[in-house]
């Protein structure tokens, strides 16, 4: 383990923990997919990816009050914490567990956020995207959920035309985006061997991203893409296909 993550695990977090314990607060304690009674070909567990890497990236993108943003599968709301750090109109989260999605609504009512909102059912059958122009998901489900996801995503852009932006931590799923014929990957991010791919339904000269020179820079044939191929050959596409 690098001398970064140990220090962060075995000091950083457990007083985070207890600090938050302390708050009433439960933003990280991390939940099974089989604890949960979840169907394990529908969902993956609970895991909050709230961090500075997420905050460093959407620093990258020109956020103002006019856009939103929603979180599918938002458990107990780790990432949604750190979003508020940005001046979204809403930064809302659909989650599978009613347990989950209640500790989350806690979480917010003590922090006395009203920004948020947190829906329960599964992120497959939701379909009220109209609101949003930015979406945010880490790896919360396997590929058949995530390809009803886009689906769900290609009406609401079919309702109301409008640039949708796609941050995805751990994109185990990136072959459905990229499948899709709507989103390209416009950008990646890699830091403390963790991922993050962005993707957009506009070319990337009109996209809201265009005058990000990092973004550009993390296009096709740099390293960083050559090093993101080889992520998910190794991993990704071998967990799933
Ligand atoms: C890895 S956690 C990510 C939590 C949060 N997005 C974050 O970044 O801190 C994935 C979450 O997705 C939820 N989830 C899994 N399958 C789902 C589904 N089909 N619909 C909605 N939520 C789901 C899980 O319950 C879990 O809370």
């Amino acid at each position: 383990m690098e001398l970064k993550s140990f220090i962060y695990w075995k000091l950083v977090y457990p007083i985070i923990l207890r600090l938050d314990k302390f708050r009433g607060l439960d933003f990280l304690s991390e939940m099974s997919p089989e604890a949960l009674q979840f169907n394990l070909k529908r969902a993956h567990g609970y895991g909050p990816s709230g961090k500075n890497f997420l905050k460093e990236v959407l620093s990258d993108f020109n956020i103002s009050s006019t856009d939103s943003i929603i979180d599918v599968g938002c458990g107990k709301g780790s990432a949604m914490k750190y979003l508020l750090d940005f001046p979204f109109e809403r930064v809302d989260g659909i989650e599978l567990s009613g347990l989950i999605a209640d500790i989350a609504t806690q979480n917010f009512k003590k922090l006395n956020e009203n920004r948020c909102r947190v829906f329960t059912g599964d992120a497959g059958y939701f379909n009220q995207y109209d609101d949003y122009n930015y979406i945010y998901f880490y790896n919360p489900f396997p590929p058949i959920v995530m390809a009803e996801v886009i689906e769900n995503l290609k009406f609401s852009l079919q309702r109301i035309d409008r640039e949708m932006v796609i941050i995805y931590m751990s994109p185990t799923c990136n072959h459905i985006i990229a499948e899709s014929g709507i989103f390209t990957q416009v950008g990646a991010y890699y830091k403390n061997d963790a991922w993050i791919t962005v993707y957009s339904n506009r070319s990337i000269d009109k996209s809201v991203l265009s005058y990000n020179k990092k973004i550009h820079r993390s296009i096709e044939g740099t390293p960083l893409n050559d090093a993101l191929k080889v992520y998910l050959q190794n991993y990704v596409l071998k967990a799933y296909k």
